[in-house]
């Protein structure tokens, strides 16, 4: 048996959807345990593109079952429209798994989270608006609707009978915001819960006996480290947490089940919404960035913000995570550069730090210290094995390992599948 987590260093987008395929070819199975279709994981094979948002990117392979866990934020609207356009394009989507312990995440959560958007002003966190936050809130506040219940009429219709009052009331009293009806979302949901039943299963069970029987389990993140919701820029973060830990308790597997734990690192920082960013590049490095790595949202088409590698918020993700192995995505987005600068530490208030600090007063102040490396002209796309790749290329990749002491196993020099170099 093997598990593998795939996890996100920076603020999400590091390329996970890429790797994930990559590595679904040697997996059995390949498990979501946290966050929704606030994802955008994108695949690239033999030209075909594919945005997945809430189907696990193990997808493409005929053998590999996917998971969705009881952690991950189910929107049944979503996961049907997904499947649909997956099958139009002629990918087989038989082989999916719903967590019955999943909650389910209704229009009324997407409606909360674009009036508390609103509602925040200034302060507003740059959502994706799916609806994650008002889903986890109702899921922790004990208020939810899981899976199990969805998928029984009687209990789904009495839920939202329920539910519709209090949601109501907070409508009108907090947001002067006319009141929902529930008549029509109960026919348009209820047409889904019949048509996902299929899919639904005890995965907590399958996951362990998987495990068992000796397969290779793949665990693929969602969002970032730098989102998650206690060890994150918080309150830039999203509600889950897209670090090792949550993959444990949103799968139902002890921690023994995790034997290798891939952070990805793009190899150069993006974010998209608001909150901290100390190696943004708001000028021309950042602009350039941005068109040559293509940088904008998978999800939401939104730019995204752009800026120099930042360690700091590497070592904090290789803590949190317990990173074994690096994988070091979009390496070709940077030639063309004539020099690279790589964050080392952070000046705040006249003194050097190099953890990463929770308060985000201290991380507004913070500016980044610099090492300037050489950059390489070269067009790495085609390179197959790390001997092929510039001697400045090389240089990058190793000064990054010495920095956090976590061998980079892998390097992608492209989008495509085929663009992989394993070292
Ligand atoms: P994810 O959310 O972590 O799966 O990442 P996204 O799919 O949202 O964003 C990564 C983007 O970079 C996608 O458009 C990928 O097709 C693309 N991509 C992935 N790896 C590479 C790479 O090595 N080089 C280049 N140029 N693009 C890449
Ligand atoms: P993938 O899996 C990048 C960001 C949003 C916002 C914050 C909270 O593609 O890497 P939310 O809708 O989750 O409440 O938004 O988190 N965010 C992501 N940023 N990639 C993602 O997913 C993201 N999912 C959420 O932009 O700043
Ligand atoms: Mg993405």
């Amino acid at each position: 048996m093997s598990g593998t987590v795939i996890i996100g260093t920076q603020w999400g987008d590091e390329g996970k959807g890429k790797f994930i395929d990559y590595l679904a070819s040697k997996a059995d199975v390949v498990v979501r345990a946290q966050g929704g279709n606030n994802a955008g994981h994108t695949i690239v094979v033999n030209e075909k593109k594919y945005a997945l948002h809430l189907v696990p990117s193990g997808i493409l392979y005929k053998n590999t079952m996917n998971v969705l866990a009881s952690g991950v934020a189910f929107n049944p609207r979503g996961f049907i429209s997904e499947i649909e356009v997956l099958e139009e394009r002629g990918v087989d989507t038989s082989n999916i798994m719903i967590s019955d312990r999943a909650h389910v995440l209704l229009p009324y959560h997407q409606l909360l989270d674009e009036l508390a958007e609103k509602a925040r002003g200034d302060n507003k966190i740059g959502t994706t608006k799916k609806g994650i936050g008002p889903l986890y809130i109702d899921k922790v506040a004990r208020e939810g609707i899981r899976v199990c219940d969805f998928i029984d009429e009687e209990r789904f219709k009495e839920f939202l009978d329920r539910k519709v009052i209090e949601i109501n009331k907070l409508l009108s009293e907090y947001y002067d915001y006319p009141a929902i009806e529930i008549d029509k979302m109960y026919l348009e949901f209820s047409d889904y819960a019949r048509r996902i039943k299929p899919f639904v299963a005890d995965t907590v069970k399958y996951i362990n006996e998987m495990a068992e029987s000796g397969k290779n389990i793949l665990f693929e993140g969602a969002q970032g480290s730098m989102l998650d919701i206690d060890l994150g820029t918080y309150p830039y973060v999203t509600s889950s947490h897209p670090t090792t830990g949550g993959f444990i308790v949103g799968s139902g597997i002890g921690p023994k089940l995790i034997d290798r734990v891939v952070g990805i690192v793009k190899a150069y920082t993006t974010r998209v919404g608001e909150g901290p960013f100390v190696t943004e590049d708001t000028g021309e490095v950042g602009d350039r960035l941005r068109i040559q790595g293509n940088e904008f949202g998978t999800t939401t088409g939104r730019p995204r913000r752009c800026g120099h590698l930042d360690l700091v918020v590497l070592k904090h993700a290789k803590r949190i995570n317990g990173m074994t192995d690096i994988a070091l995505s979009l390496l070709d987005v940077l030639s063309g550069f004539k020099e690279l600068k790589v964050c080392t530490a952070y000046e705040v208030d006249g003194k050097i730090v190099s953890d990463y600090p929770a308060s985000n007063y201290e991380l507004n102040k913070a500016k980044p210290v610099y090492e300037v490396l050489e950059g390489w002209d070269e067009d790495i796309t085609k390179a197959e094995a790390f001997d092929e790749l510039p001697d400045n290329a090389k240089n990058y990749i190793k000064f990054i390992e010495e920095y956090l002491d976590v061998p980079v196993t892998y390097i992608s020099v492209g989008p495509n599948r085929k663009q992989t170099i394993i070292r």
